[in-house]
């Protein structure tokens, strides 16, 4: 099969590395990718938000395959206009997307099926959300409706916070458009968690579970990120955990978008809160996440492109259980200097070394120019290690982060901390 992935960053990456190793893999192109999915196959220079010129490129190219990346495409409906055009695509409707595209659709559906998740108020003026955010019990937590790169949720600990959360989003309008619905959320207490699904239909296939690190400083301290770091499995996330999410939360959304007519088709991602009542949703996206695909990439003994395939064409059911590697996974992002407010770009990055089975470096914001790899964005590269057990794939990734340096590059140095501590009280 020749596959086209689309999008640029650490995930792509780890999609294109693992469909590259595929039996089935003729060929994976990338767009617009970067200087690591130049190694696997060509980059292509497309504008995601022209479904016509995607679609003349997948006839150009001869594939068989595109795989949607990120959420934005989806959400614009670049799946629908593939298929209708006969392109096979991996990846969920618009319609469906919205669960990711409008937490407010989210939170409306959640309601309807009976799924786990914070009990939530929405408002489309500034008046009722502020007298609601004055009185209402703290903390509670603020999110603009739509799409906001991560950044339309704000978690406020104090009245004056949620205020001021209020203000910023209602009258100051500081997420646009995103926020022209506020949805009010109380607050979860727990320790979060990713639980990835394949869903075709009512066919739902659950990945290995994995836990992702928002915030960029050590401790958990310091603004919300695209993701600092991620690891799989999760000690916390044990069998009887995971069959109440399967029951609980993946298989009722399968079937309620079936029952909305909106089947989904892809990769369902759940975030949640493991509070001491039961597992909550937090968000669901309507794509693989990014950091978590790099360690479940490395983790997965199976062959990815057909799962992808048979999702693509309806035909999930049919496919074996995916196999996992028996230890543990880590990956820590190293982001450039500054991250995520502002930062360089275009800066040579030293000492990458070649990969291994165990150890890979999965590129994000890079870019090649001749024979050196340069910094392109906040997010540089996901080094991402397995091991035995959670310790020695930690070990293997930072000593391969000690190898790799560039002006200003940064990293957590505890990516992982709660897999040590929970394994320390056990
Ligand atoms: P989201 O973009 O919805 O995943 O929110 C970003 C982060 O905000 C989540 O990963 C949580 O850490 C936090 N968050 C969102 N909603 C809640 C909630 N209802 N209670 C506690 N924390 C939340
Ligand atoms: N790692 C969080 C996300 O992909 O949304």
């Amino acid at each position: 099969m020749r596959v086209l992935i689309l999008g640029g960053g650490g995930r792509e990456h780890a999609l294109a590395w693992k469909i590259a190793r595929s039996s089935l893999c003729e060929a994976v192109l990338c767009a617009p990718g970067n200087a690591g999915t130049a190694q696997l196959g060509a980059n292509l220079s497309l504008d995601l938000t022209d479904g016509d010129a995607v679609a003349a490129a997948c006839v150009e190219h001869r594939i068989d395959l595109v795989v949607v990346g990120p959420e934005k495409p989806l959400v614009d409906g670049l799946v629908d206009h593939l298929q209708a055009v006969g392109v096979p695509t991996f990846g969920p409707s618009a319609a469906a997307s919205q669960l990711e595209g409008s937490k407010s659709f989210a939170k409306d559906f959640m309601s309807r099926h009976h799924i786990p998740t914070a009990a939530h108020h929405v408002f489309t003026e500034a008046g009722p959300l502020l007298a609601h955010l004055a009185t209402c019990p703290v903390p509670v937590v603020v999110k603009a409706d739509g799409l906001a790169a991560g950044k339309g949720v704000i978690v406020c600990m104090t009245r004056s916070e949620a205020v001021e959360a209020g203000r910023a989003m209602a009258q100051e309008r500081r997420f646009g458009a995103a926020a022209d619905r506020i949805v009010v959320e109380e607050f979860m207490e727990g320790e979060e968690a990713t639980v990835l699904a394949l869903v075709d239909g009512t066919t739902v296939v659950l990945l290995a579970p994995s836990q992702d690190h928002k915030r960029r400083f050590d401790g958990d301290e310091g603004p919300n990120t695209g993701g600092m770091g991620a690891y799989t499995p999760v000690p916390a996330l044990d069998a009887a955990l995971l069959a109440r999410i399967r029951a609980e939360v993946l298989e009722p959304a399968a079937r309620g978008l079936v029952q909305d007519g909106m089947p989904y088709h892809g990769l369902l991602y759940a975030g949640l809160m493991l509070t001491p009542s039961g597992p909550r949703v937090v968000e669901f996206n309507c794509r693989f996440g990014d950091p978590e695909c790099q360690p479940l990439m490395l983790g997965l003994e199976s062959d990815l492109l057909p799962l992808l395939a048979a999702t693509a064409a309806g035909e999930l059911a049919s496919q074996p259980e995916p196999r996992w590697y028996a230890g543990a996974v880590c990956c820590v992002v190293m982001v450039a200097g500054g991250y995520p407010d502002s930062y360089a770009k275009g800066l040579p990055i030293r000492g990458l070394p070649g990969d291994t089975d165990d150890v890979v470096v999965f590129h994000a914001g890079t870019r090649a120019e001749g024979q050196q790899v340069l910094t392109a964005g906040g997010r540089v590269l996901g080094v991402t290690a397995r091991g035995a057990d959670f310790a020695a794939a930690r070990a293997a990734a930072y000593a391969t982060v000690s190898t790799i340096s560039w002006e200003g590059a940064s990293y957590r140095r505890d990516i992982g901390w709660r897999a040590i501590s929970n394994s320390e009280d056990s």
